[in-house]
Parts: structure tokens; C-alpha cells; sequence
């Protein structure tokens, strides 16, 4: 029996599979596909996630590694998708990341682009509230490319990076604090007060 090592991927799937499970849960237990408001809330989530990582996704050093990553980022189809709905621009929640190093964005840079797998079948719930790729699920829709494709691409450019062992160290806790980021994003999308819903 060989014993190739594990890529960095895989070690990143192993180790934010328990976190993926729960957040998931906590996703499903919000029932973001029964209203419209309900799922506003869930967008808000998404949207203030992505708007945090905009830095990272216009990082010049970043940008070096992965050169399409100005055009991965979603902030601005989620603000579109906030528009579309007449829902307000939410502000900005304490506690963003911040300065990470590089090997560190790039652990949230993976669970950001890995959602966009977990988002095919979330859009799909969407259509049920009449959202789409073209309004108000525009952040869930599918990437320019394919998602498989711009998904592996991203990946193989991952797995290749030559790293030090504090790097590997550094990815998988970025990995982590991007769960654990949403998951106050999103109880934080739920618990606050309701936004004045167009009628
Ligand atoms: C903020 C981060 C993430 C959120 C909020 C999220 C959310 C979700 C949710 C709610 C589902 C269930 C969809 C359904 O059953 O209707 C799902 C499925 C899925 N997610 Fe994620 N996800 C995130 C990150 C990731 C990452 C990092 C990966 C890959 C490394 C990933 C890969 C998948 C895949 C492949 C599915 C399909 C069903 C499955 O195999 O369980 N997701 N995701």
C-alpha cells in the first residue's frame, strides 16, 4: 500500500470538514429558503463575508499567485443582490480579519472559494423565492469558467506553493477562523434587529 502524503487540500478538507458539517447545520436551522426575509439575512451574512475578504482578494501579492482573484471575489454581486431586493447595505461588524499573513488569507481564501461549491445546490433553493443568478442570488450563481474548473484551478495553484512548516500552520488556522468568521456573521445576520422590509 503507498502512503503519498496528503496534498494541502486535502488536509484543509479534513481539517474544516467537522467546522463545514456544523456551519451547514446552523445554515439549514435559519431556514434561509422559506422567506424572503429569512433569506436577506442569510445574504447579509454572505455579503459582509465577502466584503471583508476584499482585500484579500485585491491583495498585488496575492493577486501574483492567482491571477484571476480580483474576479473571484463576490462582494459586489452580493451588494447587487442586496440592491435588488431593496434591502440596506449592512455595516461593517467588529472583528474582521485583519492583516492576516499570506498563508493565512490563503486558508480564507480557500473556504471562500470552496462555497461556491456548497452555493450550486443553494442557489437551486433560491429559485423557490424566484431569485436567480440575474437577481438577488447573483452571489450564488455560477463563476465565469465553470465552478468545478475555477474551483481546481485554485486548488492545483494551492498545492503547489512551496511552504515552511509555520505556513502550513498559518493556512489551516486561516482555514478555521474563516468558519469560525461566518458563523458570527450569520448569528449576527439573525439576531439583529429585522431591517424594514419593502412591502
Ligand atoms: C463560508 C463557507 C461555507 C459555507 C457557508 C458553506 C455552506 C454550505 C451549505 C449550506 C451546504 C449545503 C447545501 C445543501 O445541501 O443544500 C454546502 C454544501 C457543500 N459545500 Fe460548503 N460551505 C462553505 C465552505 C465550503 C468549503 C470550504 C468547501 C470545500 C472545501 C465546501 C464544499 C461544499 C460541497 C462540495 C458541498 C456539497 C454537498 C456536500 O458534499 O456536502 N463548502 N456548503
Amino acid at each position: 500500500m503507498s502512503h503519498a502524503p496528503i496534498r494541502r487540500s486535502q488536509r484543509l478538507n479534513q481539517i474544516t470538514h467537522a467546522p463545514h458539517e456544523q456551519l451547514d447545520k446552523a445554515v439549514k436551522a435559519n431556514a434561509p429558503f422559506e422567506t424572503l426575509p429569512r433569506y436577506t439575512r442569510f445574504l447579509s451574512a454572505q455579503y459582509l463575508f465577502q466584503q471583508e475578504l476584499k482585500a484579500l482578494y485585491t491583495d498585488p501579492q496575492l493577486i501574483e499567485l492567482i491571477p484571476d482573484l480580483p474576479e473571484r471575489c463576490r462582494a459586489e454581486q452580493a451588494k447587487t443582490d442586496l440592491n435588488d431586493l431593496e434591502s440596506p447595505i449592512p455595516g461593517p461588524v467588529a472583528g474582521s480579519v485583519n492583516n492576516p499573513s499570506l498563508a493565512e488569507a490563503l486558508g480564507w481564501l480557500f473556504v471562500s472559494e470552496g462555497s461556491k461549491l456548497g452555493a450550486a445546490f443553494l442557489i437551486k433553493r433560491a429559485a423557490a423565492l424566484n431569485l436567480s443568478e440575474t437577481f438577488g442570488a447573483r452571489h450564488l450563481g455560477e463563476p465565469a469558467g465553470g465552478r468545478a474548473e475555477g474551483w481546481k484551478r485554485f486548488i492545483r495553484i494551492l498545492d503547489d506553493l512551496p511552504f515552511n512548516e509555520e505556513q502550513e500552520r498559518q493556512i489551516d488556522a486561516g482555514a478555521v477562523a474563516a468558519f469560525e468568521r461566518f458563523n458570527v456573521l450569520l448569528e449576527h445576520a439573525y439576531t439583529s434587529a429585522a431591517e424594514p422590509q419593502p412591502a
